[in-house]
């Protein structure tokens, strides 16, 4: 049987790869030990398959046909396509068809319904935390989609169920897949909108505090502060699903910083996971 070997989360902004180079030095430092200790701990757990959940900045879907979720079953997918990702070392990544389908096959079971595509584009949202992790080897890739960023989003609730759904799709796949999970992007930033590189350090450290108790405080604090904290902030929905994969609990914080030139409060975490009781 698969077993869920690490869950993970970590930031995503484009201007971390876009502005590296004026990143204050100490910041810099800070950063790039985050991203290789998860790195580090990533490739200690020898996942077969890494589920990296993320939203898609525009470059498989538009305002006119954005699914909710949308799980990547194809044997490849396409690297980012932005310019300036230009440099990721992969310009393709493999899938795993057979697994990524049991994990819709599940889904439909249970009454969740994610859209399905055989071949995506992982933009800057997927391999941003990939890159900077500065894994030897990638392992096979299994993309899902969560809409994150463009209302109307599934609500923070369902994302955490989506988390606990994986881990169980995990469980009943019979083959002896070692499986991880990375929830990419938040904390808090603001694109596009009147407060545009606003950073809410207060929000970030009380949603970290949260992601230590139970989720129900998490998710009624979400709920009330995302609608003032910054539209980026929204990608904690990502964070969630990796949270409900853990079953809510052994949430540890690797690093957080505020960091104004990528206009970020930039998080990276990891879950002990633990067997169900
Ligand atoms: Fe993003």
């Amino acid at each position: 049987m698969a077993s869920l070997v690490g869950a993970f989360a970590a930031s995503h902004g484009p201007l971390i790869i876009r502005e590296w180079e004026r990143v204050p030095p100490e910041q810099k430092k800070r950063m790039a030990a985050a991203y290789k200790e998860l790195g580090r701990r990533l490739t200690a757990a020898k996942p077969d398959v890494l589920i990296v959940v993320s939203p898609d900045h525009w470059s498989n879907f538009f305002l006119d046909n954005y699914p909710a979720v949308c799980i990547g079953v194809g044997a490849v997918n396409d690297g980012p396509p932005e310019p300036w990702m230009k440099d990721f070392p992969h310009r393709t990544l493999a899938g795993d068809a057979a697994f990524a389908s049991h994990l819709v096959d599940e889904a439909l079971r249970q009454g969740f319904e994610p859209a399905v595509s055989h071949h995506l584009k992982l933009d800057h949202g997927s391999c941003i935390p990939l890159w900077r992790m500065e894994l030897d080897r990638l392992p096979k890739i299994v993309p899902m989609l969560l809409n994150s960023i463009e209302p109307p989003m599934p609500s923070l609730d369902r994302c955490y169920r989506w988390g606990e759904l994986l881990r169980k799709a995990i469980e009943s796949y019979r083959e002896p897949l070692r499986v991880a999970i990375l929830g990419t992007g938040g904390l808090s930033h603001s694109i596009g909108e009147k407060t545009m590189g606003a950073i809410y350090e207060d929000f970030d450290q009380e949603t970290i505090r949260l992601f230590g108790g139970a989720q129900d405080g998490l998710i009624r604090y979400l709920d009330e502060k995302l609608p003032t904290h910054g539209n980026g902030s929204e990608e904690v929905r990502n964070w969630l699903v990796a949270h409900g994969a853990a079953g809510g609990r052994g949430f540890e914080l690797v690093d957080y910083l505020p960091v104004p030139t990528v206009i970020v409060g930039c998080g990276f975490a990891a879950w002990r996971i633990q067997a169900h009781n």
